[in-house]
């Protein structure tokens, strides 16, 4: 079974996709560990609900850097951790983390990298630039992260169309869909 600890930093809706895979047996795997930036991340909730246990750990909470990063790492550790997943966690994790879990992290982006990644594209600022470029398709791309962070290896893309009359948030709704259906996928990947 993979352990995997899931980070997240807001509504936690690619958590649930994940909560969901795993409870259904669809997925052979196991969430050891939500941990989110934010108190407020309605995906704790998600996690207290389905039995996961939840975690706040930010910078604020642990100014001191290496308490905050050896908290992380003791988590992980303890739990035995196989992959870490970030599903909407809006902060680079530290780059030791990166490095002792290399090959083992993966992020999910709303866009199709290497288009509309780096510095600024999160959330609905990706779906707003790839309307204002005009172009004919987005979609959601699952990729592993190095220590450039989101120009990590592809694992798997999937295109969605952009409508003549979508706003950022039509756009957002349609390639959400996408990204709860690929990223349980790319998390069989790693399945032994
Ligand atoms: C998703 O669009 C994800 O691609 C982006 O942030 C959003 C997270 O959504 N990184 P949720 O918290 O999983 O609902």
């Amino acid at each position: 079974m993979l352990n995997l600890a899931v980070f997240i930093s807001g509504g936690g809706t690619n958590l649930q996709s994940l909560i969901d895979s795993c409870r259904s047996g669809k997925l052979k795997a196991e969430i050891k560990a939500v941990i989110s930036n934010n108190s407020k991340a309605f995906g704790l909730e998600r996690a207290r609900q389905a039995g996961i246990e939840a975690f706040h750990i930010s910078q604020v909470v642990y100014p001191d850097n290496a308490v905050y990063i050896n908290t992380m790492t003791k988590i992980l550790e303890d739990k035995n951790i196989d992959l870490i997943v970030l599903a909407g966690y809006m902060k680079l994790l530290p780059i030791d983390i990166v490095r002792k879990y290399s090959g083992m992290i993966i992020n999910i982006h709303p866009a199709l990298l290497p288009k509309y990644g780096g510095k600024g594209m999160y959330g609905i600022n990706v779906h707003k630039a790839v309307i204002d470029a005009g172009d004919k398709f987005s979609g959601a791309t699952v990729h592993l992260v190095d220590e450039k962070y989101d120009q990590g290896k592809i694992l798997i893309q999937r295109q969605v169309p952009v409508m003549a009359d979508d706003t950022p948030e039509s756009l957002a709704a349609r390639v959400l869909e996408i990204e709860h259906q690929i990223l349980p996928l790319a998390v069989e990947l790693f399945i032994k």
